[in-house]
């Protein structure tokens, strides 16, 4: 039997109309599970590209942009919006982000160059070329493993193993502590379970730091050439970084680059699995791995939103927003936007142009784009070489979210390539 169904996801009822968009609470995770929301952002988009969600039980409001041009000039003026009140709805409803000024997303100006540029040192496609090539490796094992075994949850058994094995060797994190660090994170970062203990994860997300803290003194005095070293010895205008500020910007990269890129691989399974004449095109070759890198993640958008803070009055999409207000960007729509992608609404793995906007834009353009990339292309890779099909067994199950979209498990089966390895 095959199932293409998920958990929940319902379809709106036609005939949203403009005065009913208000009702729908973008800042529950019940919204994005009770419905499918492709028919609300392109009401949205046509009639209220800009408006207010006003506040509701003590929460406060905010503006939702739901057009790509009017994202984009919002992500490229870091001059009138700032993030260092919070980039996600959780920490911007919630009245700010403890780490801004000193965690690189929610820190602006100078600071965020400076910052920045640090990082970057790590992030070059020269110094992740041997991480990449490790990143291949383990898919088509982790693939391997999975087809020899017949039936397979793809996101445990596969896709949760990739990112944050990719993320710990980018921090240097010693092959005997790896499992150890997984199960904290797991329980950490377990934001998009409907019933989570939050104590548990707080504990979790502690002994995180507190581990960070360890590894960034031994770096300090035997420095590698890991993200953790370079952050360590580094200087901002003659003064090293503190231990905070290391360990903080270490766990963003946790935070930033495990659940998105898994998310990404698992819709892209999820979604093949339904489209055979598509998983044909990457078969044949017929579309480059290129482009169906580009196309997963836009179809996929795993970020639904991202957000800003106003620091004086603007107009954006032709509205007025005072100063102090919450803006919120959402990827969602933009990415469907059809004044940008000709039929937006169909996935077409050879789709070129692509410019989506899975990444943000501007000063904050995700760091981790390119290891991100890499590592949906050797999923894709993987996947076209290996593997001859694939069969959903089972009903996925989606997250409960406001920010992330996706599954979280997708029974399937993949039967065996016989040709073996193509490039
Ligand atoms: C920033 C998405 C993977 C690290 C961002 C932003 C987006 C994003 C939209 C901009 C946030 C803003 O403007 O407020 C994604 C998606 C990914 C992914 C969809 C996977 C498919 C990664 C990976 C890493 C990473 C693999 C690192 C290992 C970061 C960091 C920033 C960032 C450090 C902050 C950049 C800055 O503020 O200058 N990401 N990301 N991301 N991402 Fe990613």
């Amino acid at each position: 039997m095959t199932h293409s169904g998920t958990r929940s996801a319902a379809p709106l009822p036609g005939g949203i109309t403009s005065t009913s968009i208000e009702e729908f609470d973008l800042g529950s995770p019940e919204t994005f599970a009770r419905h499918d929301m492709s028919a609300f952002w392109r009401t949205v988009r046509a009639q209220r590209p800009v408006y207010r969600q006003p506040p509701r039980d003590g929460v406060p409001g905010f503006w939702v942009v739901s057009r790509f041009a009017d994202i984009t000039a919002v992500y490229r003026d870091n001059v009138r919006f700032t993030s260092e009140h919070g980039n996600v709805l959780v920490t911007l409803l919630a009245g700010g982000d403890s780490a801004a000024g000193r965690m690189l997303a929610v820190t602006d100006g100078q600071r965020h160059r400076d910052l920045r540029n640090v990082l970057l040192r790590s992030f070059s496609p020269r110094v992740l070329q041997p991480i990449a090539e490790r990143v291949r490796a383990n898919a088509r094992r982790l693939l391997s493993e999975a087809i020899e075994r017949g039936e397979c949850d793809f996101a445990r058994d596969v896709a949760s193993q990739i990112p944050i094995t990719t993320i710990c060797d980018l921090l240097g994190v010693p092959k005997a502590d790896r499992s150890f660090l997984l199960t904290l994170t797991k329980s950490a970062l377990s934001s998009d379970e409907r019933h989570t203990d939050p104590a548990a994860s707080a504990m979790a997300r502690n002994e995180i730091l507190l581990y960070f803290g360890d590894l960034v003194e031994a770096r300090r005095s035997r420095p590698g050439d890991d993200v953790i070293s370079v952050l360590a010895n580094s200087e901002i205008g003659g003064v090293p970084l503190s231990d905070d500020d290391v360990i903080l910007n270490c766990y963003s990269l946790i935070i930033g680059g495990d659940e998105t890129s898994r998310l990404t691989m698992i819709d892209s399974v999820a979604t093949l699995a339904t489209r055979p004449d598509e998983w044909r095109r990457l078969k044949e070759g017929d579309a480059t791995l290129a482009a169906a890198t580009e196309e997963t993640l836009r179809w996929a958008t795993p970020t639904m939103h991202f957000g800003r803070t106003t620091v004086q009055d603007v107009t954006v999409g032709g509205e007025r927003i005072p100063a102090g207000e919450i803006v919120t960007l959402w990827h969602a729509s933009a990415n469907r936007d059809e004044r940008v992608f000709d039929r937006p609404d169909h996935f077409d793995l050879g789709r070129t142009p692509n410019q989506h906007i899975t990444f943000g834009h501007g000063p904050h353009f995700c760091l981790g784009a390119y290891l991100a990339r890499v590592e949906i292309s050797e999923m894709l890779a993987a996947l076209r070489d290996l593997t001859a099909s694939i069969q959903q067994t089972g009903p996925a199950c989606r997250i409960y979210s406001n920010l992330l979209s996706g599954i979280s498990s997708l029974p399937v089966q993949f039967v065996a390539e016989s040709r073996r390895g193509r490039r």
